[in-house]
């Protein structure tokens, strides 16, 4: 990665809309939040959840997010929400899974031969339970980064509408020292109090469950002449 961390901070800091900055971040391999392990968060909390089949999750903002392949392993119906398609490639071929594309509702979908595997290519912000249903279980890690201040209400609305009345919600966000003038650039740090409103008290239980600066699990962060990056890990349950 080290090599295209000049491409990602020369991507970040030119002015663009979110489709064109994440494109060209995924078409030079300027993707340095990429993981090839389970997250940490559901590595060290999950196993009380009862993540189990024939539970169903969805993943928003998914890139080739390393968990879509854990939860499908573990046997879960997994449904994954990407803009840029060069992921969501990459993600099967990476992984040696088998797919086909098809089109579902107006919008391409890529999946495993038993179905049991979904990813959508599509702005997260256009996905409706027509397409999708609603889920038990919801797998959220830096969605919120890319989430511009006006649109945090309509991203937690659909999530809510996305959720079974039954349901276990692993959020992550960042927290960090304004990077850009415009605050509607990304990455958007997102406070406790934000999220604190997005999901309020009438919808559910906001448990943080911890908080970890990960400036030395990813220290391209550094390039952002920040001192932390906060990553918090809260789970959302039922009211
Ligand atoms: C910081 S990455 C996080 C990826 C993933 N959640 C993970 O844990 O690896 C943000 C991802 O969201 C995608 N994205 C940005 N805007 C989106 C949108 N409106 N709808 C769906 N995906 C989006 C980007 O292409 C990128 O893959």
């Amino acid at each position: 990665m080290d090599g295209n961390c000049d491409q990602f901070f020369s991507a970040i800091y030119t002015k663009s809309d979110n489709k064109t900055l994440y494109d060209t971040l995924w078409s030079t391999d300027a993707t340095p939040w990429e993981t090839s392990e389970l997250n940490h968060f559901l590595r060290d909390y999950s196993s009380g959840l009862d993540l189990c089949p024939p539970k169903r999750v969805l993943v928003p903002f998914c890139g080739n997010a390393f968990e879509l392949k854990w939860f499908y392993e573990k046997g879960l119906e997994v449904v994954g929400v990407e803009l840029i398609e060069i992921p969501v490639r990459k993600f099967f071929t990476q992984h040696k899974l088998a797919f086909e594309v098809k089109e579902l509702h107006g919008k391409k979908v890529y999946e495993t031969p038993d179905k049991r595997l979904k990813i959508y290519v599509s702005d997260f912000l256009d996905i409706t339970t027509d397409d999708v249903g609603k889920f038990d279980v919801v797998w959220d890690r830096f969605a919120q980064l890319a989430v511009k201040l006006n649109e945090r209400e309509k991203y937690s609305n659909l999530l809510k509408t996305l959720c079974k009345e039954k349901f276990v919600y692993l959020m992550c966000t960042l927290q960090f020292e304004q990077i850009h003038d415009d605050p509607d650039q990304i990455p958007i740090s997102v406070s406790h109090e934000e999220s604190r409103k997005m999901y309020g008290d009438d919808w559910c239980n906001m448990k943080l469950i911890f908080q970890k600066n990960i400036i030395e699990d990813f220290p391209f962060l550094k390039g952002y002449g920040r001192k932390e990056f906060i990553e918090s890990c809260f789970l959302l349950t039922p009211k």
